[in-house]
């Protein structure tokens, strides 16, 4: 029988990014995403601010979505650097997943610095992403920049901004490795 370590650092190191062009069409059951929002939760929080806010886009709002992000992407990229295939792929993409959260964050700025707001959202996100794997959901964080243009599309307040989103389906990708540099090369022990 795994011991709960072994079970925790199995989902750590099984976790991949898990893109949308792998994902199959099939319908994630809401107490699923439900369960992976839960998750989120129980991030830690400085003051307890809890910042992490998500927007559940599904079924004919990821078409919207969609649309949302081309639209951007024609509104501030260049036209002599504008690329159908890009433009095209929002579309593809939010097609391909079978639900899109928004990862938003509300700043409390008389409470705690912006930096330990996003620290705890990273976290939040964290726990959503070893819980999608846990029930072999496929998920990852995608940050373009044209997120900073999603406010008026998601309805945030002045206070809040969007992060990322965060594409989730099941997968028929095959499981990798995880490509890390050695661990002991980033640690410094003091001990003396
Ligand atoms: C804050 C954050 C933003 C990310 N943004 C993107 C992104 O915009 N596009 C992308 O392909 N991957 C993005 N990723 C996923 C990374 O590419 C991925 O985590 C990395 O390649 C390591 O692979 P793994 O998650 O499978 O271990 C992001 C990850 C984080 C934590």
């Amino acid at each position: 029988m795994s011991t709960n370590a072994e079970i925790l650092s199995q989902i750590i190191r099984n976790r991949r990014s898990v893109f949308p062009e792998d994902y199959i069409q099939k319908e994630i059951p809401i107490p699923i995403i439900e369960q992976i929002l839960e998750s989120a939760n129980y991030a830690p929080t400085h003051k307890l601010t809890q910042p992490w806010r998500f927007t559940v886009i599904r079924k004919g709002a990821k078409a919207k979505l969609g649309e949302e992000l081309g639209k951007i992407y024609q509104s501030i990229v260049p036209s002599n650097k504008f690329l159908q295939k890009k433009y095209d792929s929002f579309g593809q993409k939010t097609s391909q997943a079978d639900c899109i959260l928004a990862i938003n964050i509300q700043f409390h700025e008389d409470k705690v610095p912006n930096w330990e707001e996003i620290a705890a959202v990273g976290c939040a996100v964290q726990n959503m992403a070893l819980t999608a794997e846990a029930l072999n959901v496929g998920a990852y964080w995608s940050s373009p920049p044209l997120i900073d243009h999603l406010g008026a599309f998601l309805g945030l307040a002045e206070n809040e901004k969007c992060y990322g989103l965060f594409y989730m389906g099941y997968h028929n990708a095959e499981p990798r490795q995880a490509n890390r540099t050695p661990m002991a090369d980033k640690v410094k022990w003091l001990e003396g």
